[in-house]
């Protein structure tokens, strides 16, 4: 039996037929309240399950005037007796004896309506929205595979190690990075030049907030050999998508003596992993979102667990997409970049599952991942959901320092201000391998949701850095 150290029971104890019949205490706040003068019937959720408690207050309770004023979103504590309910729809419910009122909620100004409310309407609340059973069901879930992550990679035997946020050095190569400066922005040290003259700012040199804790994981795996970070991710990309959030969070592990084939693996087993967590965990949680998204998520996440992933090469999607008919918006070639309307096709339409794409063309790239032979390809691999498009972006990693030199200076990257990235070629170097998970994209999957801003509790985007 689980009480909190204030005596408190939480509901899901009950519904989970942890609590007997007895005496106990509960606090939440009130979903709905019926009844008359002799006795009230209050709907109690207190946030740890999709359940509420029914609870029935006669009115010779000494403060049933209070009580009558009660309305939708005020904060309760109750003491009473937990029984049996004799009425239909619930199997549990609570006799109060005592109740107290943390604080009212003045109904002209709460902003959750009883009617159905737009997501929009919910995300200009999002201070509010978390009482929603739709969001409280979709942040339980996030909780859960958060959880299942650590579990997995632990499991396997994965270090779970902490890299910076802030950051010299942009770790995509895509300058998407947001700036971090100390400078009073009125009056900006200038160099002789007229440049802005960094040497005066905090760090001595610019500095931005990381868009990947790749390269410090790629130094870390070099001698803890597997390890994983789980954080949060900036990107300045001006994308106003349903897919693209300007802090998000990733999962990225990076383990040595490992090649391409292997990291495809562990991506497939670690989303697995997770789905069969959620199955097994979440029940009333995806329920709730099933009915609010009309999506069988649940049909699709047993597939996933029953056949493995599609693993297809670039080359041979380009030849899907070529071949079948369809009019692209962006036109298809060898060497176009995979657009979302692409990626879709691909998981969606032709392969109707889960597909990894691999050995990229270089150019597209990144300057990190692994030349192949052909000397045309990296070994960098997608994978691809249906209904979200990429979720996971990894590879194999150039461990040979001479190519990676050329790379980065073909891709103009500074290879003497990534001395210390590139120095890991030079003294004991090992393949190796790992990928970014996308945490907000793979709730979208698990949960059915189709914007990222609703599995976030508080998103931010372009424009919007509310709360
Ligand atoms: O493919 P990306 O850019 O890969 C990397 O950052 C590598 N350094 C990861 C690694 O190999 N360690 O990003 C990885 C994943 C994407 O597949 C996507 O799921 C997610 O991060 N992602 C975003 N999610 C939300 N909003 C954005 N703006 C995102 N950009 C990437
Ligand atoms: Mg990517």
């Amino acid at each position: 039996m689980s009480t909190l150290l204030s005596g408190l029971t939480q509901i899901s104890e009950i519904h989970a037929d942890n609590i007997p019949p007895s005496q106990i205490s509960i606090a939440g706040w009130l979903r709905t309240k019926r009844g008359s003068k002799k006795f009230s019937f209050l709907e109690i959720n207190d946030g740890t399950c999709t359940k509420s408690l029914q609870v029935i207050v006669d009115a010779n309770i000494s403060n049933y005037s209070d009580i009558e004023k009660l309305t939708t979103g005020c904060s309760v504590k109750i003491t009473g007796n937990l029984v049996l309910s004799p009425g239909k729809g619930q199997k549990y419910e609570l006799q109060a004896t005592a109740v107290s009122i943390y604080g009212f909620a003045d109904p002209e100004t709460y902003p959750l309506q009883k009617k159905e409310m737009t997501y929009e309407y919910l995300r200009d609340n999002a201070h509010m929205r978390v009482r929603t059973s739709t969001y409280s069901s979709v942040f339980r879930i996030r909780s859960r595979i958060s959880f299942a992550i650590h579990q997995f990679f632990t499991q396997r035997g994965f270090c779970y190690v902490h890299t910076p946020l802030l950051t010299t050095a942009d770790g995509e190569g895509a300058g998407e990075s947001f700036k971090v400066t100390n400078f009073d922005l009125e009056k900006v040290p200038k160099t002789k030049e007229g440049k802005v003259d960094f040497t005066q700012d905090f760090f001595e040199e610019p500095t931005m907030l990381c868009v990947t804790g790749q390269l410090e994981g790629e130094l870390l795996a070099m001698g803890l050999n597997r390890i994983y970070t789980f954080g949060p991710t900036f990107r300045a990309e001006n994308s106003n998508t349903s897919r693209h959030l300007a802090e998000f969070w990733m999962v990225e592990p990076e383990f040595a003596f490992a090649d391409l084939e292997d990291n495809m693996q562990l991506a497939q087993d670690m989303i697995r992993f997770v789905v069969a967590d959620v199955l097994e965990n979440c029940h009333d949680d995806l329920d709730v979102c099933i009915q609010k998204t009309q999506l069988d998520t649940r049909e699709y996440l047993r597939l996933a667990l029953e056949k493995p992933f599609i693993r297809v090469s670039y080359t041979e999607a380009i030849e899907i997409l070529k071949s079948c008919g369809k009019n692209f918006e962006h036109p298809v070639y060898w060497g176009c970049d995979l657009k979302s309307e692409h990626e879709r096709y691909l998981c969606e339409e032709h392969f109707k599952s889960p597909t990894i794409v691999f050995n990229y063309p270089e150019e597209l790239k990144a300057f990190y991942m692994y030349l192949n032979d052909d000397g045309k390809t990296v070994r960098a691999m997608d994978v691809l959901m249906p209904g979200i498009g990429e979720v996971v972006g990894g590879s194999q990693r150039e461990d040979r320092e001479n190519i990676l030199i050329e790379r980065m200076k073909a891709k103009g990257i500074n290879t003497e201000h990534m001395d210390f990235y590139v120095s890991l070629r030079r003294f004991g170097s090992v393949p190796h391998a790992g990928f970014g998970l996308g945490l907000e994209r793979l709730i979208m999957w698990v949960t059915g949701m189709n914007n990222i801003r609703d599995v976030i509790p508080f998103p931010r985007t372009p424009g919007n850095c509310k709360y």
